[in-house]
């Protein structure tokens, strides 16, 4: 059994928001330890697909104004976290850098990219009307039928299994401490039961903390032993993706396709990710045969040319998302304790903000945090009305 001397920071969680973030901790001098329910870097993040599409995501509604600024400046810091996570690493983290196309294939489908278009535009967000025959010129395996096209040029993309692996490594280079197969039942108290101490896991082992960070995805909620009002909602949303090859290299399509039901994005090496369903199911991780129909017919209406793709892989992943799919980071209700869940269809995306918000937060020289105004925009605290917690509440001894 480890020591059990109090870390700076105990990181619930190793998806790529609690690498992420440990890897930044460790860089400002705090020591960390990372618990991991399964492998890291094998759920959620493995099965993504790995979009940095802040204007392709944004959704209509205040929450989606919110995200959409988050995820406007965590794609600013993207180029930046992939140099000096390929620096730590010693791992090429390359990022896609392609415009995406939106798609509609019959009128319906026009009408509705028509008004993306305007709520983007009065957003003041870069995306081009594209005639189809302009669309077709840009990628020529685009079908016939297509009705009409938008271009967001600035929308791009990474592979999520590179960096996860890159940030594995970097994390261990500078000295986390990673925990895997480790499960943590309950977040521990202080004997006021006013602070986190630190978590206990499964088998009642503590893990002593100066800082308890909660990044465990839709598993968060799971977690016991908070106080009333002291927890964020996490729900399980389900995404069955498919990874095609085309045996004859690359080319089929260049730019990240998106339509209604989907999205179809190319590595540049002949391989293709197709995704994703959105189910709610709980935690329920089977992949059907109508979830994987249902993404083939659509994108075979727009690209018929996926027919001679070879199935490489179906994976299922559970997006956390919560109550106005907006994420939580940042200190919630309980002192000693902190959020960085609820990413929803962004945490790629998210994670270098995420990471930098958090660990600015935790750092003791750090008097205060200068984003104050992006941690507002995912107040954890904004739920704690309508939170029952699920485990009875677990303080340290005296
Ligand atoms: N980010 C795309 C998805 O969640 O399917």
């Amino acid at each position: 059994m480890p020591e059990n001397h109090p870390v700076d920071v105990v990181v619930v969680g190793g998806g790529i928001i609690g690498l992420s973030l440990a890897w930044r901790l460790r860089e400002r001098g705090m020591s960390v330890t990372v618990l991991e329910r399964d492998e890291a870097g094998g759920a959620t993040s493995r099965v993504a697909a790995g979009m940095l599409a802040p204007v392709t995501e944004v959704e209509f509604g205040e929450a989606g104004r919110r995200v959409l600024e988050l995820g406007l400046r965590s794609a600013r810091m993207w180029p930046r976290f992939a140099a000096q996570l390929t620096e730590a690493s010693g791992m090429e983290v390359a990022l896609l850098q392609t415009s995406t196309l939106l798609l509609a294939r019959d009128e319906d489908e026009a009408r509705e990219l028509e008004r993306q278009l305007a709520f983007r535009e009065s957003l003041g967000l870069r995306v081009a009307r594209l005639r189809p025959s302009a669309a077709r010129e840009l990628e020529p395996a685009l079908a016939p039928t297509l009705r009409l096209a938008l271009e967001v040029p600035d929308d791009h993309a990474v592979d999520p299994r590179v960096v996860l692996a890159a940030l594995r490594r970097a994390c261990q280079a500078s000295g986390v401490q990673l925990r895997e197969q480790t499960r943590v039942r309950a977040v521990e108290l202080d004997a006021a039961g006013e602070r986190a101490v630190g978590v206990l896991l499964e088998g009642g082992e503590p893990v002593r903390a100066r800082e308890v960070v909660l990044a465990a995805g839709p598993w968060t909620r799971e977690i016991g032993g908070l106080p009333p009002g002291a927890g964020v909602p996490v729900r399980p949303v389900k995404g069955q993706i498919l990874r095609l090859r085309d045996p004859e290299g690359p080319g089929l399509i260049a730019r990240v396709l998106r339509f209604e039901g989907g999205y179809l994005l190319p590595r540049g090496d002949g391989r293709y990710v197709l995704g994703a369903t959105m189910e709610e199911r709980g935690f329920e991780l089977r992949p059907t045969a109508g979830g994987v129909y249902e993404l083939l017919r659509d994108t075979r209406n727009l690209v018929p040319g996926i027919s001679e793709l070879e199935i490489e892989e179906l994976s299922v992943g559970l997006r956390p998302s919560t109550p106005d799919n907006a994420p939580a980071i940042g200190r919630g209700a309980l002192a000693g304790l902190t959020w960085a869940t609820g990413h929803h269809r962004n945490g790629i995306l998210l994670a270098p903000l995420t990471a930098e918000l958090v660990a600015g937060l935790l750092d003791s020289r750090a008097r205060e945090s200068s984003e104050n105004d992006l941690l507002a925009a995912c107040d954890p605290a904004r739920f704690s009305d309508t939170w029952a917690p699920g485990l009875s509440t677990a303080r340290a001894a005296p």
